[in-house]
């Protein structure tokens, strides 16, 4: 009868004792997720308005975002910031589910991993950039030297450190948005997502700020999300890539394999005479079409991709030409945008030219607006 306190006492400690193990195995396991991907979307879904009224903003989409910079694609209206505000928790899904690095989007686990930088960021009067930094490293964490620290390194990469002391209000455009960037990362964020942060920049600015972004993700191991309209740009910076149009995505995957399966079977070539070996092209099996392009270079299509490149020696051979390149089409992000979104597409347009007698035809791509 008397050992019984005395067992309940060590009970207690035995049970406190495992509680604290699993609050540190649950600590640890958030220092070290080891999930594939940093956020995974499944079937995300936001509707605005009510039946006839509906606008379905954001229509089932589901992709993963890796380590790494992933560029979020999408012309004006495509569901961009929707899919964002999800993310971060600003808004609630119509339907759906995501989680970031395992936490699910919304809860406070969730949103300590996330720095974000809004489409349209609004700042409180009367601050300067460095008490605004400070106070979010320190409500993020950090003591105030360490925040200080911090906010000058930040200030300085984003050359805004001049302004350092100034008020946010008098900010022009271009520096709000780096102060958007910049009150994203002071407290180190796992996760980076940035709602078109080059919007408000001219383009020498826009790429020096994607520049910086790509240096800092790259410098803390941040996974970052870029969104953007502007493609070109995004091109330079991002390893993945994902294309979101009218509420659903059209391709996810990495930069390299989205433009692969974009150039498809598409090859270069020039000669010193381009135009006899066009002719002889044009009589094979293994090509569907050949045309001169307009820098004059020679464009394949091809029926057998191996084949072409099998025969090309045997080519040169017969026409008697000296090859000066030949190698597969690149294609601009730019023109997969146009392609997988609708936007427009390419028509082959054939034209009759030269005198009468030595009837030459040119065949170029031209841009057509979808209606
Ligand atoms: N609060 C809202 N109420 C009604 N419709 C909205 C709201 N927010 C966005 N939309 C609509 O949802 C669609 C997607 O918008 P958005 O996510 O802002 O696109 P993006 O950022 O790609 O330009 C648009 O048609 C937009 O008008
Ligand atoms: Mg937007």
């Amino acid at each position: 009868m008397s050992k019984k306190p005395q067992a309940r006492a060590q009970q207690k400690n035995e049970e406190k004792a495992k509680t604290t193990a699993k609050e540190k195995e649950g600590e640890r396991e958030e220092e070290e997720y080891t999930g594939k991907y940093v956020i995974e979307i499944e079937n995300l879904t936001k509707y605005f308005g009510q039946k006839e009224e509906i606008v379905k903003a954001v229509d089932g989409i589901s992709f993963n975002v890796p380590p790494g910079i992933m560029g979020y694609l999408g012309p004006n209206g495509a569901g961009k910031t929707t899919t964002i505000k999800m993310l971060v928790g600003a808004i609630k899904p119509t339907g759906g589910d995501a989680t970031i690095m395992g936490h699910k989007i919304g809860t406070v686990a969730a949103r300590k991993l996330i720095g974000y930088s809004p489409e349209h960021p609004r700042f409180y009067d009367h601050m300067t950039p460095i008490n605004y930094l400070i106070f979010l490293g320190e409500l993020g964490g950090l003591t105030c030297h360490e925040a200080e620290e911090k906010a000058f390194e930040i200030l300085e990469t984003l050359e805004l450190e001049q302004a350092a002391y100034r008020n946010i209000v008098d900010f022009s455009a271009g520096m709000r948005q780096k102060m958007a960037l910049a009150q994203a990362l002071i407290h180190e964020p796992k996760l980076l997502i940035l709602d078109e942060p080059t919007a408000n920049l001219d383009p020498v600015g826009r790429a020096k700020i994607l520049d910086q972004i790509k240096y800092l993700a790259r410098k803390k191991g941040m996974t970052t999300l870029i969104s953007s309209h502007i493609l070109g740009e995004i091109e330079k910076v991002a390893e993945y890539v994902t294309i979101i149009n009218k509420g659903k995505i059209v391709i996810s995957d990495t930069m390299d394999a989205v433009k692969e399966l974009y150039a498809g079977n598409q090859y270069v070539m020039r000669t010193s005479q381009n135009a006899k070996v066009v002719d002889l092209l044009q009589t094979t099996d293994y090509v569907e079409t050949v045309w001169i392009d307009e820098n004059g270079d020679i464009k394949i299509k091809a029926k057998d991709e191996a084949e072409l490149k099998r025969q090309i020696p045997t080519i040169l051979k017969k026409t008697k030409v000296t090859l000066d390149a030949f190698h597969r089409v690149t294609v601009s992000l730019e023109d997969i945008f146009m392609r997988v979104t609708g936007l427009g597409s390419f028509k082959m347009v054939t034209e009759k030219e030269g005198e009468e007698g030595e009837e030459a035809e040119e065949i170029t791509w031209e841009y057509i607006e979808s209606e």
